[in-house]
């Protein structure tokens, strides 16, 4: 599939987003683990978390989807038996690491694939620790890449000090940790999201946390089975939120969001760079925060990005660079090595498809220094196989002259199933169906000038 996009009129919208997906794996494998039957609505059924559903039926988990956004899994006390054959990750880190992390409580042995995308990014991060709380870990790629062959057993906790700032790899060891004798710690440089300990204790499992960026959890229990709503997805939302930002006068309001405040540091990145953001949260109870957020665009001007923020905001760095492009004066992205081992090396495909567009970049080991206001231009540009790479650019062609294709676009549906036609209803606001994810209006208006 290709994107093709054209320059938008200015966005007066409101609208929803798909479920998110970093809650939706949790959601589902928590469940899985749980003692009885649970509900999640709000459920992303994205390529990627559908992964994450079929691996967890492989290992004999009834998992029931009356809706695509509706699953009722039926959680087994942690028990699990053992795969037919090889688990199939697809594109999804997410999935592989936190299986790998579970896989490691099991004694039986599971072998988990990816595609090419996958079969090239990092598993040590996640092996050395799980090997060392004491599961066998085989990976057969070169440098420690998938597939991985993993033979779990009995596992004992382990105090965890993750060289990187990584969601996934914590993730990976609290899953063992609640198959291990003890208590199992993990220790990053800085905070990553903190779904996985949020959805513990939503589950009745008992975790402690020991510093800002040190969190615990304690062996041998069973999650309670319980409900759970999952909010939509700040990262889905982002590409909306930079376009809004990005265009003077500009107004979008976005309902039923995550506002978990390890993942909303880009509102922050957008209210530096001159955007008006309101973010008001209105539910609490099912311990991730929702609400709504509101944006109000301007002339955006450059900032730097790098620190603590980094992790907080790392799924949102294609489309800020895009955001930097459209700012006045300069935009600097550093400490963002982690961009370099995503679905693609993303340092190199931004500077790369910036610079078909017209833009000024300077490609930095750890970042990107990219001088705006670039005045963008259509090009074909390659998505890399990457969905946020995709949906990154898709944005800044709504921002271009001429037309710009975005080449093998299906990858958007690893996390946003009906992308495509949210784009077109900001690109054509008349055509607007209240069916897909739009459900306000997009009041037509003049380009935008330059
Ligand atoms: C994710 C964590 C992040 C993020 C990814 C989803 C998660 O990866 O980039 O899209 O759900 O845990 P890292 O934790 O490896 O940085």
């Amino acid at each position: 599939m290709e994107l093709r996009v054209k320059r938008g009129p200015r966005i007066e919208a409101e609208i929803t987003v798909p479920g998110d997906k970093s809650i939706s794996h949790r959601a589902v494998i928590i469940a899985a683990l749980s003692n009885g039957a649970c509900t999640l609505h709000g459920f992303l059924p994205s390529e990627d978390c559908m992964h994450t559903v079929n691996a967890l039926r492989a290992l004999g988990i009834q998992i029931e989807q009356p809706d695509p956004n509706v699953l009722i899994v039926h959680g087994k006390k942690r028990v699990l038996t053992p795969p037919k054959e090889e688990i199939n990750c697809g594109n999804s880190g997410t999935t592989m690491r936190l299986l790998a992390g579970l896989l490691a409580g099991q004694t039986f042995e599971s072998r988990l694939v990816g595609d090419a995308s996958l079969s090239r990014r990092p598993m040590d991060r996640v092996i050395e620790p799980l090997r060392k709380m004491g599961a066998d870990i085989v990976a057969e790629g070169p440098e420690q890449t998938p597939p991985l062959r993993i033979r779990g057993g009995s596992l004992r906790g382990i105090h965890h000090r993750s060289p990187v700032a990584s969601a996934q790899v914590k993730s990976a060891v609290l899953l063992a940790g609640l198959f291990a004798k003890g208590k199992t710690t993990v220790d990053e440089p800085s905070a990553s999201r903190n779904h996985t300990e949020l959805m513990f204790n939503y589950f009745l499992v008992r975790t402690a946390k020991d510093g800002e960026d040190s969190i615990s959890v304690f062996g041998d229990q069973v999650p309670e089975s319980r409900d759970f709503n999952i909010p939509g997805d700040i990262s889905s939302a982002a590409f909306w939120l930079a376009a809004a930002a990005a265009q003077p006068g500009g107004h979008l309001l976005i309902r039923h969001i995550g506002l978990n405040d390890t993942r909303t540091a880009l509102l922050g990145v957008l209210v530096r760079m001159g955007a008006q953001v309101r973010e008001a949260v209105e539910d609490v109870d099912q311990v991730e925060p929702r609400g709504i957020v509101e944006i109000t665009g301007a002339a955006l001007k450059g900032t730097v990005i790098q620190g603590k923020e980094i992790p907080q905001l790392i799924d949102e760095l294609p489309v800020l660079a895009v955001a930097g492009a459209l700012a006045s004066g300069t935009t600097i992205i550093r400490q963002a090595n982690e961009l370099r081992v995503k679905e693609t090396d993303r340092i190199a495909a931004i500077a790369h498809n910036l610079r078909s567009m017209g833009a000024q970049v300077i490609e930095l080991n750890d970042g990107l220094e990219i001088h705006g206001p670039a005045p963008l231009h259509g090009a074909r540009l390659a998505s890399f196989g990457d969905h946020r790479i995709a949906m990154a650019f898709a944005m800044a062609g709504l921002f271009a002259d001429g037309e710009t294709v975005i080449q093998d676009a299906d990858c958007v549906h690893a996390s946003y199933p009906g992308f495509e036609r949210a784009l077109d209803e900001f690109m054509n606001p008349k055509r607007m169906r209240t069916s897909t994810p739009v459900i306000g209006s997009l009041v037509p208006a003049a380009p935008v000038e330059e």
